[in-house]
Parts: C-alpha cells; sequence; structure tokens
C-alpha cells in the first residue's frame, strides 16, 4: 500500500495536507470574497431594473401632478424629488443647538434662583463661608448662562441666514405656516423651537412613525382621501393599489417606491436642491393618511415564532404581558383558581417540572411549550381539562412581540 501512495514520508505527507488546507483556505476565501460582488452586484442590477421600471410608471402616471422631475407644481401635487420628504432639514443643526441650550438655561436659572433665595433666608441666614461660596456659585452660573445665551443668538442668526437663502423654497411652502409664528416677539422664543422640531421634515410634520419607504407605499396603497380639497388645481392623491381598486400591482408599487428613494442625496443636498422644488408637502387633510399597517399576526408556527424572535431580538415584557393576559386576551377569565384551566399561579414550575417530564416533550424548552400551548392548544390537552377550550386562534391574534410579552409574564409564574 505504502508504495502506492504519492508521498512516502510522513512529514510529507503532513506537509503537503498543511499545503493542501491552505490552498483550499484560499480557494474559499476567493470565492466567498466574489461572492459577496457577485451578489452585491445582483442586488444592485435587481434595485437597478426596479428603478427603471419605476421611472417608467413614473412618467406616464405620476408626472403629469408630481412633475417630470418630481418637483410638485403649485396646488396640484407636492415634490417628491425633495430634500424635506427625505428628511434633510436646512436648518436642523441650529434647531438641535438651540434646544439643547434652552434645555440647559432651564436647568442653570433654576440652581440660580435656589441660590438667590438660599443666600436672602431670612430666617436661616448662612455662614460667612457659606456666603462665599453662594457668590462663587453665582458667578459661575452667570458665565454658564452668558455662554448659552450666546450659542442660541449665533443659531438664531445662522438659522435666518440659511432661510434668506431659502426665499423661493419657503414661498412654495417649505415649513408651512411659519408665517404664522415667525414674529417672535409675539410668540415667544419657545414655540419657534417646538415649530422648527416639528416641521424640519416631512415625516415630523406629518407626525409619521415608520420609514419613509412606508409612507411612500402606504401613500401610494391607499391614496389620500380629501387631499383634492387641499391641492385644488388637481384631483388629489388616488388610490393605486389593486387592493384598493386602483391599476397597480404589489411589485409595480413597490418599484414607483424605488424610483422615489432612488432620489435621496443623503446629506448632499444643496440650497438649489431645495430652490427646484415647485409645491412643498402641505398640512394633511383630516384622517387622510393611515397610521403604519399593523405588524403581522404571529401564526402558529411555533420554531418559526422562536427563531423570528431570536433573529430580531424581540424581547418580552413581563408588565405588557400581564396586561395584555389579564385585560386586553382575557386568559385570566379561564385561568384563575384551575376550575375551568389550569391556574396561572405556578404554570411555570408545572411545566418545568410536570409537563416536560412528558415523553412528548422530550427536547422541548419552557418557551416552545408556552408558545405551542398559546397558538396550537389543540396539539396536547392538559389532563383533566376538556380540549377545544382554550380558543385556538390567538396566534392570528397576536403580534410577535405580544405573544413574546405573554410568555414572560408567565415564567414569572412560579
Ligand atoms: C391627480 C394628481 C396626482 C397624481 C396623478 C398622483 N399624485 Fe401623488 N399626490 C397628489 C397629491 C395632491 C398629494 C398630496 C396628498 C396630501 O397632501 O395628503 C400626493 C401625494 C403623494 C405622495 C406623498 C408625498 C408627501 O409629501 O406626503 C407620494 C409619495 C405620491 N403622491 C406619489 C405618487 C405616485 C408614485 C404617483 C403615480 C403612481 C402619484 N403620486 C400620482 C396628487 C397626485
Ligand atoms: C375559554 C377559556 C380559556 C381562555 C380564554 C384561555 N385559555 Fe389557556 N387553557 C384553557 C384550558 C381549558 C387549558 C387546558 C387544556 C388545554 O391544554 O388545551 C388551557 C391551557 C393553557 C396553557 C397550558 C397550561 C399548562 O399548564 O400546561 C397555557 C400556557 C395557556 N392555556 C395560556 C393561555 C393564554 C396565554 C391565554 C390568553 C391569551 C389563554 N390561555 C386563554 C382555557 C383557556
Amino acid at each position: 500500500m505504502g508504495r502506492l501512495l504519492f508521498i512516502r514520508s510522513i512529514e510529507g505527507r503532513i506537509l503537503a495536507g498543511i499545503t493542501m488546507f491552505v490552498g483550499m483556505m484560499i480557494l474559499v476565501g476567493w470565492v466567498a470574497i466574489n461572492e459577496e460582488a457577485r451578489m452585491q452586484s445582483f442586488v444592485r442590477q435587481h434595485t437597478g431594473r426596479s428603478v427603471e421600471r419605476g421611472a417608467e410608471l413614473f412618467a406616464s402616471l405620476c408626472s403629469e401632478c408630481h412633475g417630470e422631475e418630481g418637483y410638485g407644481q403649485g396646488d396640484r401635487a407636492p415634490g417628491l424629488n425633495n430634500p424635506h420628504l427625505f428628511g434633510y432639514d436646512p436648518v436642523g443643526l441650529q434647531t438641535v443647538a438651540i434646544t439643547t441650550a434652552n434645555r440647559a438655561l432651564v436647568r442653570f436659572n433654576q440652581d440660580l434662583s435656589n441660590l438667590l433665595a438660599e443666600q436672602t433666608d431670612a430666617e436661616n441666614p448662612p455662614s460667612e463661608e457659606r456666603q462665599n461660596e453662594i457668590l462663587a456659585a453665582i458667578a459661575a452660573l452667570e458665565e454658564q448662562i452668558a455662554e448659552q445665551q450666546a450659542v442660541i443668538e449665533a443659531a438664531v442668526v445662522e438659522r435666518a441666514d440659511i432661510l434668506a437663502t431659502l426665499d423661493t423654497a419657503v414661498e412654495n411652502g417649505l415649513f408651512p405656516l411659519w408665517d404664522t409664528v415667525v414674529d417672535i416677539e409675539t410668540t415667544g422664543a419657545n414655540e419657534v423651537e417646538v415649530f422648527f422640531n416639528a416641521n424640519g421634515t416631512r415625516l415630523a410634520q406629518v407626525g409619521w412613525a415608520g420609514d419613509l419607504h412606508g409612507y411612500v407605499v402606504t401613500t401610494l396603497i391607499h391614496g389620500r382621501p380629501g387631499s383634492a380639497n387641499v391641492y385644488p388645481n388637481g384631483t388629489g392623491m388616488a388610490a393605486w393599489s389593486q387592493t384598493a381598486g386602483g391599476p397597480l400591482r404589489q411589485d409595480q408599487i413597490e418599484d414607483l417606491a424605488n424610483y422615489i428613494l432612488n432620489w435621496d442625496k443623503g446629506g448632499a443636498w444643496t440650497a438649489e436642491d431645495f430652490i427646484a422644488v415647485q409645491q412643498y408637502g402641505k398640512p394633511l387633510a383630516d384622517g387622510s393618511l393611515p397610521s403604519e399597517p399593523p405588524p403581522p399576526p404571529a401564526g402558529d408556527d411555533v420554531l418559526g415564532i422562536l427563531a423570528r424572535w431570536q433573529a430580531t431580538e424581540i424581547v418580552g415584557s413581563a408588565v405588557s404581558g400581564e396586561l395584555l393576559y389579564d385585560a386586553e386576551y382575557g386568559c385570566t377569565d379561564c385561568h384563575r383558581n384551575g376550575a375551568s384551566a389550569p391556574d396561572t399561579v405556578g404554570t411555570a414550575t408545572r411545566i418545568r417540572n410536570e409537563r416536560l417530564t412528558l415523553p412528548q416533550f422530550a427536547g422541548y424548552t419552557i418557551e416552545q411549550y408556552i408558545v405551542e400551548s398559546i397558538t396550537r392548544p389543540g396539539d396536547y390537552v392538559v389532563d383533566g381539562y376538556s380540549s377545544g377550550l382554550m380558543p385556538s386562534n390567538f396566534g392570528v391574534r397576536m403580534t410577535d412581540q405580544q405573544l413574546a410579552d405573554i410568555v414572560a409574564y408567565l415564567l414569572t409564574q412560579e
């Protein structure tokens, strides 16, 4: 046998083994690197094609109102190729600086009035030593207050300068209602800051908690009922999805969203971009924008649910779990004192010491058992209780998070 081997000595074979191993690793590494590049280029091409399809749809269906380049048209439709829509706030840095300085000022002024009160307290006059401490502290505070006031003044001037370069944009509706608060004398500086905090970006302005992709897709699906009243030169934003009686399939809506999101310039938007927009988004008609679509239900695929929790880092909260268990889903109605369903008290202990020792639950974790009990109550019926009593549709009524919260709560029931 030995003679048939190509490399005879042990050392030689080890060396050959190492060489082959290193060679393999280089090959694997090379494939991995190229696979990554290949995947990226695939994703790029895929998104690229989707953007192209979106561009065609936009030209034929949307540009008559939103403009060929997406800049919008006066009183007809808002600009979508629009820094404000993409969350770029031209005076955002100034607003943050002023808000932060204002907060510090509130604190310093409070400290200052406490010190002054102590200094002039007739019933309990401070010692001479304390008097000196107080004087020093007041001097330091006054300096800090002056610093913060300087920060605010500088930021207010900067903001005015920036807004002056954006005059045309402001006329076209950037910062709508700005003229109603522009008079700082009568409205007070605080309200001005509240205004800029609430209007700096389109999503803040309409109070949308989700991301821009969700905002665009939701708008396309449902349209904006009542928006024709707000934009009198057009017929308003229709519902485009087939699910809402419109002409577009979901994949076409995604293509359009990809095309629109493709306009994003990140941090590189300029004053020219602001000025190019012909019409900025206006405050919405009441109830025209649905809140974000509800998250999908947990379902009843037990292992799938557990895997998703891990992948998306869902962690249950026992506190909200208890609320859901007691009030929202009425679990307690049955699960009290053990008469019609196992008592809530002792659930975790019972599962650990009794259920999980049964042969059919070999290898189960306690979470798996609870999730299965809630989403597929028919799979195993606890001895002594009737089957079919526990409702079997909780999986479609709860989100992943709610289910995780309830599990967290039951785990506290020792
Ligand atoms: C008849 C004119 C008209 C057409 C055609 C139209 N829109 Fe609109 N669109 C509007 C109006 C008006 C609004 C503002 C709605 C509001 O303020 O609630 C709007 C709002 C939007 C918004 C939300 C912008 C924001 O700032 O809130 C998006 C995104 C949008 N349209 C995309 C599209 C796409 C994509 C198409 C083509 C499939 C399209 N629209 C076709 C009139 C139109
Ligand atoms: C209409 C009555 C009823 C309601 C409401 C109900 N259950 Fe149950 N549940 C039962 C019964 C009966 C059993 C025992 C029979 C079985 O295993 O299906 C049970 C079993 C369980 C078990 C297994 C307990 C064990 O010791 O093995 C869990 C966990 C559970 N339920 C959780 C819940 C949760 C969470 C809710 C609310 C979201 C809920 N149940 C609502 C009747 C109910």
